[in-house]
C-alpha cells in the first residue's frame, strides 16, 4: 500500500477499493500511517465524497479496530438512540431509563459537547459521583442487572474512530456525510443492537443546517445500520430554537428529571415521546404509536421510570438522590434574571448563540482537553412566537461569578430577538426516514411559550 498513491487517487476523484480502505484504517490504527497523510487523505474524501462501498468499507474496517459489546445471548430487542446533536436536547438523559423502565434493554452510548452542541457525558458527569467510563465488561454486568448502561466510547470501542475523529476536527474534515456516518456507525453498531432510532436536527443549531445534507446523512446511517443487520429508524427535529428550556450540563440533568418526575416542557416532550415511540415500535413492545405514548406516560407518572433513573445513577456511582432532590445538583453561584427589553412577540431564540454562550460561561468545550464547568448555562423561558412584555423575567443565566452573569446577558441580547410580527418556526418533528420511505409528518410549529411545570 503506497498511501501518496491512494491520496492523489481520491484527490482527482476516484475511489478506493474495500480492501485498501481495510489495510489503511488498520495500518493508520497501528501508528504506520503518519497524521499528514491521512489528513491529506481527510479533506480529499472531505471534497471528493465517497461512494456506498467506500462508506461500508471504512464503517467496516472501524467497527472491526476494536471490541464489541457481545449481547447475542440475550434474546430479546437492544436499542439505543443517537442525536446528531444540538442545544438543549437532552432526550438521551430522558429516554435511556424511560425505555429500560418499559423493559427494553439500552445500552447506550454517547459523546462529549463539542462547539456549539452539547453531550450527554457532560450532562451525566454533572450528577455528583457519576461516572461514564465503564468498562465493556462493566457495561454488559449493568445491562443484565438493570436494563441500562451509560457510557461513553471506551479505548475498546472503535478505537480507530476515536483516533480518526480527533484528527478530523483539527483539520476542518468533520463535515463530511460518509465519514460522519461511518464513525457514529461503527460505534453505535459495536453496542450489539437489535435497532437504532436517530434524531437528525435541523435548523440553524444543527450540526449540517441544511436540511437536504441531514436527510443524507440519516440515509447514509440508515443504509449502514440495515446492510448490518440493525434496523434504523430517523426522526428529523427541529433546532431552529434550543430543545425544552434548560442549556447546560446540570441544569438539563435537573429538567431531565423534572421531566421523568413528571414535569416536562411541551417541546421536550413532543420530541422525547416521538422518539421514544419509534423506539418501542423497532423493538416490538407496543402495537402502535398510540400505545407506545400511553405506555410511557403511564412508566412517568407510576414512577417507574425515575426509579430507573435512580438505579442508572446509583450503579454508575453517582448521587441518587438527586433524583428526589435536584437541589443537591451543582449549582451556579451566581443567578441572574434575564427581562425583555420591551413589549413584543419573540421572533427567535438562536441556538448556536445560546450553545457558544455556554462554552463562553465555562460549561463547553474548545478543545477535547478543556474542563467544563457542570453549573453554568441558561434557563430560557420563551420560544418564537410568544408574547412578553416589557420587565418580564425570560431567561436566567446561571454564571461562576459577576463577570459570567454579564457574559451571559450579552449572549441573550444576541440570542433572542423581539419584535411585532409572527414568525415561521420548523415543525418539532418534520420527517420520519426508514430505509424504504421519507414521511413528511405534520406536526404545526410551537407558537408559545413553552408550557412547563419545571421550575425555573
Ligand atoms: N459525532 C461522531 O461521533 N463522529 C462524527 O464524525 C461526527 C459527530
Amino acid at each position: 500500500m503506497i498511501v501518496p498513491r491512494l491520496i492523489e487517487r481520491k484527490r482527482d476523484g476516484g475511489s478506493l477499493a474495500a480492501d485498501e480502505w481495510r489495510d489503511l484504517i488498520h495500518a493508520y490504527s497501528a501508528g504506520d500511517v503518519p497524521d499528514y497523510q491521512m489528513a491529506a487523505l481527510m479533506m480529499a474524501v472531505f471534497f471528493r465524497g465517497m461512494t456506498r462501498g467506500e462508506t461500508e468499507a471504512i464503517t467496516d474496517a472501524m467497527l472491526s479496530s476494536g471490541a464489541r459489546l457481545d449481547l447475542s445471548d440475550m434474546t430479546g430487542p437492544r436499542l439505543d438512540k443517537h442525536s446528531t446533536g444540538g442545544v438543549g436536547d437532552k432526550v438521551s438523559l430522558i429516554l435511556a431509563p424511560l425505555i429500560a423502565a418499559l423493559g427494553v434493554p439500552v445500552p447506550m452510548m454517547s459523546g462529549r459537547g463539542l462547539g456549539h452542541t452539547g453531550g450527554t457525558l457532560d450532562k451525566l458527569e454533572a450528577i455528583p459521583g457519576f461516572r461514564t467510563d465503564l468498562s465493556l465488561a462493566a457495561a454488559r454486568a449493568q445491562l443484565d442487572r438493570i436494563g441500562c448502561a451509560l457510557i461513553g466510547q471506551t479505548g475498546e470501542i472503535a478505537p480507530a474512530d476515536r483516533k480518526l475523529y480527533a484528527l478530523r476536527d483539527a483539520t476542518g474534515t468533520v463535515e463530511s456525510i460518509p465519514l460522519i456516518s461511518a464513525s457514529i456507525m461503527s460505534k453505535k453498531l459495536a453496542e450489539g443492537l437489535t435497532g437504532l432510532v436517530l434524531d437528525i436536527k435541523s435548523g440553524s443549531g444543527a450540526f449540517l443546517p441544511a436540511l437536504d445534507r441531514e436527510i443524507d446523512l440519516a440515509k447514509t446511517m440508515i443504509e449502514l445500520g440495515h446492510d448490518r443487520g440493525c434496523p434504523v429508524v430517523a426522526l428529523v427535529t427541529a433546532m431552529d430554537r434550543p430543545l425544552g428550556n434548560a442549556c447546560g450540563n446540570a441544569i438539563e440533568v435537573r429538567e431531565s428529571i423534572e421531566f421523568l418526575r413528571g414535569a416536562p416542557p411541551a417541546d421536550l416532550a413532543t420530541v422525547t415521546y416521538a422518539l421514544g415511540a419509534e423506539m418501542l415500535l423497532l423493538a416490538g413492545v407496543c402495537t402502535d404509536r398510540e400505545d407506545a405514548h400511553a405506555q410511557m406516560r403511564d412508566a412517568i407518572t407510576s414512577g417507574r421510570a425515575a426509579d430507573r433513573f435512580r438505579a442508572i445513577v446509583a450503579a454508575q456511582g453517582g448521587d441518587q438522590r438527586v433524583v428526589d432532590d435536584v437541589t443537591l445538583l451543582p449549582s451556579a453561584p451566581v443567578k441572574m434574571e434575564y427581562r425583555a427589553a420591551r413589549d413584543g412577540i419573540i421572533q427567535s431564540v438562536t441556538p448556536r448563540v445560546i450553545g457558544h454562550g455556554i462554552v463562553a460561561l465555562g460549561g463547553g468545550r474548545r478543545t477535547m482537553r478543556d474542563v467544563v464547568d457542570p453549573r453554568v448555562g441558561f434557563d430560557v423561558f420563551v420560544k418564537p412566537n410568544a408574547v412578553v412584555t416589557e420587565g418580564e423575567v425570560i431567561a436566567i443565566v446561571h454564571a461562576a461569578d459577576s463577570s459570567g452573569s454579564d457574559v451571559g446577558r450579552r449572549v441573550l441580547d444576541e440570542a433572542i430577538a423581539i419584535g411585532d410580527a409572527q414568525v415561521e418556526t420548523l415543525p418539532l418533528v418534520s420527517h420520519r426516514i426508514t430505509s424504504s420511505a421519507i414521511e413528511l409528518l405534520h406536526q404545526p410549529a410551537s407558537r408559545a411559550r413553552s408550557s412547563t411545570g419545571s421550575s425555573r
